[in-house]
C-alpha cells in the first residue's frame, strides 16, 4: 500500500499550517530575540516599536497571567526573559502587528541594553564550573575497574560528535484562535500537541480542557518538534487570548534556525579493553552533553545514550557516565535517535581505535563481540538478538569479503585515490525510556452509512504513521481503505498523548486502533449472529461482506451497521494501550525498559580524492531487521531517509557558534545539508524478516529512527580511506568529516 498522502502531496493539496485559511481579523506575531547569549537586563524599552504603524500589542513577561515557565521536564525555561538572558536568540518579548512585516519591523525597534556575563559554549567547561543540568548518571555492569587489569589491550581515546539542525521543510508556526469564553484553539505544528495545551494552559492560567489543540500533519520534525514547537503556539496563543483575536506566528527559515536548538553535541572519553583472542571485557566511557541553556528534552536524551552505549555488543563490564552540561546556546533537544547515535559514536571509535592499535581490521573486533539472544545489555534487559544474523546475511547477500578484496585492490593499484570499508552493526531500543510514556488511546467511529473515522494521538510528520493506522483499521475491520478516514490529530478527541516520537507512534497508537476496532467488530458479529441466526464462531467479515461458516451471507457491511443501529448497539469505541511488560529502576539503573530492539548492519564503501580531500559515497549496502513490515514502501523510505540523515551528520552538517554563542551557519549557504548529489551512488537493501512474536504493531517493527545510525559507517569508511592513503595519519574521532577535516587528516602525522 502506498502512502496516503501521495496523492496530495504531488499536487500540492496537502495541508501545512500556513495552507488553514485565516480567519478575517487575524494578526501576525514575531518574537523578539535576545541579541547576546548571556547577560542582565537592564533595560528593555518597548515604546518606539509599540508606535510603530499596524503595531497591536507588544507582550512581555508582565503580560503573562499564569506561569512564566515551559520546561518540559524540569521548569528552568521561561517563555521570555525576566531579568536574564541565557542564550542568543532567547525570546525577550512578543510583537503583535496587522501584519507580519509590519510586526518584523518593531521588533527592530525594541531597545534593549544588556550586562553582558561570561558565555559558556564547551561542555567541558560548563562541567568544570559545576554547569550541570541534572546530576551525572553511571550505568555500569559487571566491575570494568578490575576486569581491565586482565585485558591484553587496553586503549583510551576522546570522541566527538557536533549538534545537526533539523531543517524540517515546513519551520515552526502556530495560529491561535479565541473561542467563546476565553478559551482557545491552537493549530501546530508539533510532534507533542498535549505538551502545547499543558503549556499554553499554565501559561494562560486556565484549565488544559479550556485548549484545543489540532495538527493536520507536519512536513518534518524529527525530534526538533517534540518540545520546541511549544514556545510559538504559546506566544499565539496568549495573544489571542490578550486581543480576543486570531494570532499567527509562522518562523523565518532564519529565525528557526538561530532560536531553536538542535542535535545535542557530545564530547566523550573512552577507555575499551579487549582479551588477546579480542572479546571485549570492558568498557568505560563518560559523555559531557552540551544541553544548552535549559534542560528542555537533554535528560532524557542522556539516558538514552547511556542505554545505546554499547551499540549491539555484548561487553560483561560496563561504566558509562553521562553529564548533562549547561552552556549559553539555544536549548539542545531531541533529533532522530535521541542521544542514542551520540552514544553508539563512541562505542564505534573505541573499536576502530583499538583495531588500528591493535592490528586487526575493526569488522574482526566488531562481529566477534554482537550481542546474542540470552546477553544483558548493561541495563540489565536481556537481548532478542538480530545482531549476528544482520551482519551475517549482509556478509552473504553483499558478498562483503569480496568488496574488501576489492577495496584492498583498488588501493594498491591508486595512489592518489583511496576507498574505505566499513561495516555499522545498529542496536535501537523501542519504547519511550520514561516508561509511563508509552501508552496511547484511539477513538473509532462507525458512521450510520457504514464509513469509518479513527482518530489517535499520532501525528503524521512524513514519516506515514496515517497510512500505517488506516491499515490497521482496514485490516481489522475488513474494510477497503477509501471507506476509512484518519482524522486530525486533536487534544479534544484524543486526550494526554504522548508525543509522535520514539519510533513508537505506529505501535502504540496503532494497538489502540486494533483495540477499538476489534471491540466494535465483536459487537457486530454478535449482531451479525442474531441477524442470520448463525453462531458467533462461524461469522466473519471480509470484502464488506458477512461470511457464514466461509460462505457469503446476504448480510453485507452496510446492512450490519444498519441492524446494528437499529438494535441500539454501539458503532464506536475509545480504546487504550499501554505497553505490557516494561519497568525501570532509576536508582539500580537496570530494568527493562524497551518493548524489542531494532537491529540491522550497513557496510559502507566510499572513494576520497586524496589531493583534494573530497570524496563520494560508492555505496551502502544494508541489511535492516523489519520484523515482518506492514508497509514495504513507508519502511524503505524511512531507511533510506534515516541513512541520508545521518550521513548529513557524520559528513556535512557543521554547526559553527562562535565565541559569543552567535549561530554562525545559520542559513543553507553556511550550513550544507545532503541533496541528491550526496545520496550513495547506490543503496541496496534487504529486510531481515523474523517470525518471532514482538510487541510491534502486526509485528511490523518501529523504523523511524534506527537507520539513521547507519549513517555512522560513512564516517568509518572514510577514516578508513584516509588510513590507507596515510598510516601514520593523526586524524581522531570527531565527527562531521568535512572534506576540510578529510584534507587535514590526508596530510597529518602523528607526533
Ligand atoms: N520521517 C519523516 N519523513 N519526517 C520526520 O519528521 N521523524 C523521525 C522519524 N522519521 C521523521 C521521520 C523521528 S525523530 C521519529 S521519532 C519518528 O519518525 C517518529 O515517527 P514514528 O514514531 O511513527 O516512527
Ligand atoms: N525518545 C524520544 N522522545 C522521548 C523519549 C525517548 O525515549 N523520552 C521522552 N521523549
Ligand atoms: Mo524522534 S527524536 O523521538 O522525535
Amino acid at each position: 500500500m502506498q502512502n496516503i498522502d501521495t496523492y496530495t502531496h504531488t499536487r500540492g493539496e496537502s495541508v501545512y499550517l500556513d495552507d488553514i485559511p485565516v480567519t478575517r481579523g487575524t494578526l501576525y506575531g514575531a518574537v523578539c530575540p535576545s541579541p547576546s547569549a548571556h547577560g542582565i537586563i537592564r533595560n528593555l524599552d518597548i515604546a518606539e516599536a509599540g508606535q510603530m504603524p499596524g503595531v497591536v500589542k507588544i507582550l512581555t513577561y508582565r503580560d503573562i497571567p499564569g506561569k512564566n515557565q515551559i520546561g518540559g521536564i524540569i521548569p528552568d525555561e521561561p517563555l521570555m526573559a525576566e531579568t536574564k538572558v541565557h542564550y542568543h536568540g532567547m525570546p525577550l518579548a512578543f510583537v503583535v502587528a496587522e501584519t507580519a512585516e509590519a510586526a518584523y519591523a518593531a521588533v527592530q525597534k525594541i531597545r534593549i541594553d544588556i550586562d553582558a556575563l561570561p558565555v559558556i559554549t564547551d561542555p567541558r567547561e560548563a562541567r568544570e564550573k559545576g554547569e550541570l543540568i541534572v546530576p551525572p548518571r553511571t550505568f555500569r555492569l559487571g566491575d570494568s575497574g578490575k576486569a581491565m587489569k586482565e585485558c591484553a589491550y587496553v586503549i583510551s581515546g576522546t570522541a566527538e560528535t557536533n549538534g545537526q539542525e533539523h531543517l524540517y521543510i515546513e519551520t515552526q508556526g502556530a495560529y491561535a484562535l479565541p473561542v467563546e469564553g476565553g478559551h482557545i484553539k491552537i493549530y501546530s505544528s508539533t510532534q507533542g500537541p498535549t505538551a502545547v495545551q499543558r503549556h499554553a494552559a499554565d501559561v494562560l492560567g486556565i484549565s488544559m480542557s479550556r485548549i484545543e489543540v489540532d495538527v493536520t500533519r507536519l512536513g518534518g520534525g524529527f525530534g526538533g518538534k517534540e518540545d520546541q514547537a511549544t514556545s510559538w503556539a504559546v506566544f499565539c496563543a496568549l495573544a489571542a487570548f490578550h486581543l480576543k483575536r486570531p494570532v499567527k506566528y509562522s518562523l523565518h527559515r532564519m529565525e528557526d534556525m538561530r532560536m531553536t536548538g538542535k542535535r545535542n553535541p557530545y564530547s566523550s572519553d573512552f577507555t575499551i579493553g579487549l582479551d588477546k583472542d579480542l572479546n571485549i571485557l570492558a568498557y568505560e566511557a563518560t559523555f559531557h552533553q552540551n544541553a544548552g541553556a535549559s534542560a528542555d528534552l537533554s535528560p532524557a536524551v542522556l539516558e538514552r545514550t547511556l542505554f545505546h552505549c554499547t551499540n549491539s555488543y555484548y561487553i560483561p563490564h560496563v561504566t558509562a557516565t553521562a553529564y548533562s552540561c549547561r552552556t549559553n546556546l539555544p536549548p539542545n533537544t531531541a533529533f532522530r535517535g535521541f542521544g542514542g547515535p551520540q552514544g553508539m559514536f563512541v562505542i564505534e571509535a573505541a573499536i576502530h581505535k583499538a583495531a588500528e592499535t591493535i592490528g586487526v581490521p575493526a569488522t574482526v573486533i566488531q562481529q566477534k563481540n554482537l550481542i546474542a539472544t540470552g546477553q544483558q545489555f548493561p541495563y540489565g534487559q536481556v537481548a532478542v538478538s538480530e545482531a549476528a544474523p544482520c551482519w551475517k546475511k549482509a556478509v552473504d547477500s553483499y558478498d562483503a569479503n569480496g568488496m574488501i578484496r576489492e577495496v584492498e585492490q583498488f588501493n594498491s593499484e591508486n595512489r592518489l585515490k583511496k576507498k574505505g570499508l566499513s561495516f555499522m552493526p545498529i542496536c535501537f531500543g523501542i519504547s519511550f525510556t520514561k516508561t509511563p510514556m508509552n501508552q496511547a488511546r484511539a477513538l473509532v467511529h462507525v458512521y450510520a452509512d457504514g464509513s469509518v473515522n479513527v482518530s489517535t494521538g499520532a501525528v503524521e510528520m512524513g514519516q506515514g504513521v496515517n497510512t500505517k493506522m488506516l491499515q490497521v483499521a482496514s485490516v481489522v475491520l475488513s474494510l477497503p481503505v477509501h471507506r476509512i478516514k484518519i482524522n486530525t490529530t486533536n487534544t479534544y478527541r484524543i486526550a494526554n498523548t504522548s508525543p509522535s516520537a520514539a519510533s513508537a507512534t505506529a505501535d502504540l497508537n496503532g494497538k489502540a486502533v486494533e483495540i477499538a476496532c476489534r471491540a466494535i467488530l465483536d459487537r457486530l458479529i454478535e449482531v451479525a449472529a442474531s441477524v442470520l441466526n448463525a453462531g458467533k464462531a462461524d461469522i466473519h467479515l471480509q470484502d464488506e461482506r458477512v461470511y457464514v461458516s466461509g460462505q457469503p451471507s446476504p448480510l453485507s457491511w452496510n446492512e450490519l451497521i444498519q441492524a446494528a443501529y437499529i438494535k441500539r448497539v454501539s458503532l464506536s469505541e475509545h480504546a487504550h494501550y499501554a505497553t505490557p511488560g516494561l519497568h525501570f529502576d532509576g536508582t539500580k539503573e537496570k530494568g527493562h525498559p524497551f518493548a524489542y530492539h531494532v537491529y540491522g548492519t550497513a557496510v559502507t564503501t566510499v572513494t576520497v580524492d586524496c589531493v583534494r580531500g573530497i570524496y563520494d559515497i560508492d555505496s551502502v549496502k544494508i541489511i535492516h531487521d523489519v520484523g515482518s513490515t506492514m508497509n514495504e514502501n513507508i519502511d524503505r523510505g524511512q531507511i533510506e531517509g534515516g541513512l541520508v540523515q545521518g550521513i548529513g551528520w557524520m559528513t556535512m552538517e557543521e554547526i559553527v557558534y562562535d565565541r559569543e554563542g552567535r549561530l554562525r551557519s545559520n542559513a543553507l549557504s553556511t550550513y550544507k545539508v545532503p541533496d541528491i548529489y550526496s545520496v550513495p551512488a547506490e543503496i541496496s537493501l534487504q529486510f531481515n524478516e523474523t517470525e518471532n512474536d514482538n510487541l510491534a504493531i502486526f509485528r511490523s517493527k518501529a523504523v523511524g529512527e534506527p537507520p539513521l545510525m547507519y549513517g555512522i559507517g560513512t564516517y568509518f569508511a572514510l577514516r578508513n580511506a584516509i588510513k590507507a592513503f596515510n598510516p601514520s595519519s593523526n586524524i581522531g574521532y570527531s565527527a562531521p568529516m568535512t572534506p576540510e577535516k578529510v584534507l587535514m587528516g590526508l596530510y597529518s602525522h602523528r607526533s
